[in-house]
């Protein structure tokens, strides 16, 4: 078979190529910078992504092609479409990458987002002031990720300050959830049609970073678990969708809201390598190719450990039992996700604690 194409050369595209070796598959990974992470397991073409005419001689000699960032300039993407079967299709790209188009898409589908506001200068901000209240969470609409492009403002001149600092215009404002938890889940869609969802897992951030992730999520009532699958499913038919398709949520209560939707294999499902009969990344190949999908379920419970800005001692890691380290062969910058460990667990809550004192991670 002809190799799969992957837009960006990111952990995820690794650990996707990864998945492709079991498979007896081949990867090539497009990317603009020198020597990115998953250069070291699939052939790397260099190239930036409004280079149409690179993309385009890269996707000719591929079966598929698909990405781990939604962030892609969609002119470049349909010329690229035009060549190769792109998958997840270019509507899902259309309404990830921008939040407001993402929110008003997630409504029109009839399921609940906090509410928000359209921000694009000075009277916008008191409109949106006057509408959600404060305090507001200002975001740029595109190129975000991790926290970036955000700022929380309890005040209008914080607001105003905040409005000029993300550039102006194109920013959405939301009203600040108080939520109870942070979940997400993950659900796949094959091109022929077959759906499959992770049980939803329990996430925790900090700065706008994941740090850990419990799965599957502790304490949570069946019928919230049952709530997030409608939801996926629902916004997986809209879309049309094919691959994995990760649904970010707040829980206030008994109630789920989407915060974002994210067309790509994504770090609350990092646990699925060890913790479940396929990870995410072999079910998102499958799905791409049209092959059955494997099981979803779950292996007991897990802790989803991301390492930041640095790594612990490997050593200290790999002699704790049921741990699972998984390194990306990135240079150390703050904040940075270098690695991350999987540690199966009695009690995730209290062995996140563990693991966390134990490698002396932060
Ligand atoms: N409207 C909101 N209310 C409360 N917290 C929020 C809101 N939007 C974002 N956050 C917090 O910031 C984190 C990152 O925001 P998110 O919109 O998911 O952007 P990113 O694309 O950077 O992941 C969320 O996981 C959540 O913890
Ligand atoms: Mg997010």
């Amino acid at each position: 078979m002809r190799p799969i194409g992957i837009l960006g050369g990111g952990q995820l595209a690794r650990m996707l190529a990864l998945a492709a070796h079991n498979l007896g598959l081949r990867c090539r990974v497009y990317d603009p910078a020198a020597d990115p992470p998953a250069a070291a397991v699939a052939k790397h073409h260099r190239g930036r992504f409004d280079h149409v005419e690179v993309l385009r001689q890269f996707g000719s000699g591929l079966s598929v092609v698909t990405y781990e960032v939604e962030h892609l300039p969609i002119a470049a993407l349909e010329k690229l479409a035009g060549v190769v079967d792109l998958y997840p299709g270019l509507s899902a790209i259309r309404v990830a990458s921008d939040r407001l188009v993402e929110k008003n898409f997630v409504n029109a589908a009839g399921i609940q987002t906090a509410a928000f506001a359209a921000v694009d200068r000075v009277e916008d901000v008191d409109e949106a002031i006057d509408r959600l209240g404060l305090p507001l969470i200002l975001k740029t609409r595109t190129q975000g990720y991790d926290g970036r492009g955000q700022a929380v403002v309890q005040t209008r001149r914080e607001a105003i300050r905040a409005l000029r600092k993300l550039g102006g215009s194109d920013l959405i404002a939301e009203s600040l959830v108080r939520f109870d938890s942070e979940l997400s889940i993950i659900a796949v869609r094959s091109r022929t049609g077959q759906i499959a969802a992770y049980p939803l897992v329990e996430n925790h951030h900090g700065e706008g970073i994941l740090r850990w992730t419990l799965a599957p999520a502790p304490e949570l009532d069946r019928r919230i678990c049952r709530r997030a699958e409608k939801i996926a499913r629902r916004l997986l038919a809209e879309l049309d969708y094919v691959g994995v398709l990760c649904v970010e949520l707040f829980r206030v209560g008994d109630t789920l809201l989407v915060n974002e939707i994210a067309p790509r294999v994504h770090n609350s499902g990092h646990w699925t390598i060890e913790g479940a009969e396929t990870s995410q990344f072999e079910n998102h190949l499958r799905a791409i190719l049209g092959l059955p999908l494997g099981s979803t379920e779950a292996n007991g419970n897990w802790v989803l450990f991301n390492l930041l800005g640095r790594t612990p001692d490997v050593r200290r890691v790999l002699e704790l039992p049921g741990a699972h380290l998984h390194l990306y062969d990135k240079s150390p910058r703050p904040g940075r996700k270098l690695g991350h460990v999987n540690y199966r667990a009695g009690d995730p809550r209290r062995a996140r604690v563990r693991l966390q004192s134990q490698l002396g991670l932060s």
